[in-house]
């Protein structure tokens, strides 16, 4: 059994590697700090041009990297840690509770941007057990299936609106603009009970919130409006009745015990953030790829494939965010991952679930899109195990309605510029396409 592996077999070779990309970390920290780079990512040789993804791209370069298991890296800031690729062992990271989302004192995150995964213990990615099992356990009816079919009908009603605006503004319009970012936001108000009159202000925090263009301080101003926003919506609840899931979640009880005032705001910003523009970068790169991917668009106008088949396909092929730094945890004892590597107690290790969702051995013909599919393993798109996005039921429905409908009533749907021309910004942390011109 080996203790640790890195990128070379020899120890003498492994230490050089890392002080190489020591070196060469050190290096594009001066140019991030000189704006020369707008971020940094991992295991990036060519530190001139900027490493990180943001189109739906995946470097084939993991490929390999997944025929040797769990490898050390130095990524732009924090210690070294571990980066694991291969789907068992990503499932494992999930799962396994020794694994733990809790930073260890004294020890810096490792991370792609400055301070952005940095851990907040208030909410619950940040949380392990037993209080993170206790929050689970007071949201779950709220975010059941059946809790989150019921709102079948809120949603459709949305869906219908928005597109019914898209015909309305005709050939061309911009999918992006006039849908994928209004629907998660319409949803996420309606759940939390913002009044109508409120709903732009409150859209103009949680954008600015979480997108990377602007100041950090404009960052923290917008989330200090948001926390105080919140803040007063909870207060209103206290004082009267209200029958919406904030109502809900301030009056749950687990054991005749409520949730504390930080772990009520905690977790509705988790829902504010966690829950807007992975949506809606979602639902762009879904249509993106269904627009990309003719042949399969067709398959579902046609009835050729099934679409919750489908859609689960889509889920799994289609790497949402940027890097999987967010998802980092670390290890509270000695553990084994594949191959016998074994992570040291301490050390950081960074689940790359876009790139396990690619992995031959879980997924034949892992890099192809195929709507069918014989009975595939869980993808791991929205995570595994105790932090399995909590959201996960309502984002899907939103992708389902959204596709359902637009083949539907669009089923001649194609992009209005050539797929080359689709721009992807670097705004969040998320795959974000620019603009999704459509004609029908
Ligand atoms: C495309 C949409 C979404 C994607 C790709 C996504 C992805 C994920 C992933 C991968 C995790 C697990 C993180 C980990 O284990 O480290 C997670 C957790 C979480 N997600 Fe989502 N999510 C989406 C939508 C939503 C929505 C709509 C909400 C809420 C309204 C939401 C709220 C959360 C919360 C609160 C957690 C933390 C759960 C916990 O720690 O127990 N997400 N999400």
């Amino acid at each position: 059994m080996t203790s640790t592996r890195d990128f070379t077999e020899s120890e003498s070779a492994q230490r050089d590697e890392l002080e190489r990309l020591r070196a060469e970390v050190a290096d594009w920290r001066r140019r991030y700090a000189k704006g020369e780079l707008r971020s940094i990512g991992f295991m990036n040789s060519a530190a001139d041009v900027e490493p990180l993804y943001t189109a739906l791209d995946v470097d084939p370069y993991f490929e390999a990297l997944q025929r040797q298991g769990p490898v050390r890296i130095q990524m732009a800031f924090g210690p070294p840690c571990w980066l694991a690729t291969r789907y068992d062992d990503v499932r494992t990271i999930f799962c396994d509770r020794r694994f733990s989302r809790m930073l260890p004192p004294g020890t810096e995150a490792p991370g792609v941007w400055h301070g952005a995964s940095a851990i907040d213990p208030s909410v619950p990615l940040g949380m392990d057990p037993p209080q993170h099992t206790r929050l689970r356990r007071i949201t779950s009816p709220v975010f059941s299936p059946r809790s989150i079919r019921g709102l079948t009908d809120r949603i459709q009603g949305h869906v219908d609106g928005l597109l019914d605006g898209m015909v309305a503004q005709g050939r061309g319009t911009d999918f992006v603009e006039a849908y994928a970012w209004d629907l998660p936001i319409l949803v996420l108000t309606g759940l939390l009970g913002v009044p109508p009159g409120h709903a732009n202000e409150f859209r103009g925090w949680v954008e600015t919130t979480t997108t990377m263009e602007v100041s950090q301080e404009d960052r923290d101003q917008s989330q200090l409006n948001l926390v105080t926003y919140i803040g007063e919506l909870i207060a209103e609840r206290r004082s009267h009745q209200h029958d919406d899931l904030l109502a809900y979640l301030v009056n749950a009880r687990d054991e005749g015990e409520r949730l504390s005032e930080v772990e009520l705001l905690g977790l509705v910003m988790s829902l504010i953030v966690g829950g807007f523009e992975t949506t809606a970068t979602q639902l762009g790169s879904t249509i993106y790829t269904l627009m990309a991917h003719r042949a399969h668009w067709q398959e579902l106008v046609d009835g050729r494939a099934d679409l919750l088949p489908a859609l689960d396909e889509l889920w799994r092929w289609i790497p949402a965010f940027r890097s999987g730094t967010m998802f980092v945890r670390w290890a509270t004892e000695d553990i084994e991952l594949s191959d016998g590597v074994v992570i040291p107690v301490g050390e950081a290790i960074v689940p790359e679930q876009s790139i396990a969702n690619r992995d031959e051995a879980a997924f034949p013909h892992a890099w192809e899109l195929d709507f069918h599919r014989v009975d595939p393993r869980p993808h791991l798109a929205l995570g595994f195990g105790e932090h399995l996005c909590m959201g996960l039921h309502l984002a899907k429905i939103q992708v389902e309605l959204t596709v359902a409908a637009l083949v539907r009533r669009f089923p001649t749907l194609e992009l209005a510029i050539p797929v080359t021309e689709v721009q992807w910004p670097a705004r969040t942390f998320m795959r974000t396409v620019g603009a999704l011109p459509l004609r029908w």
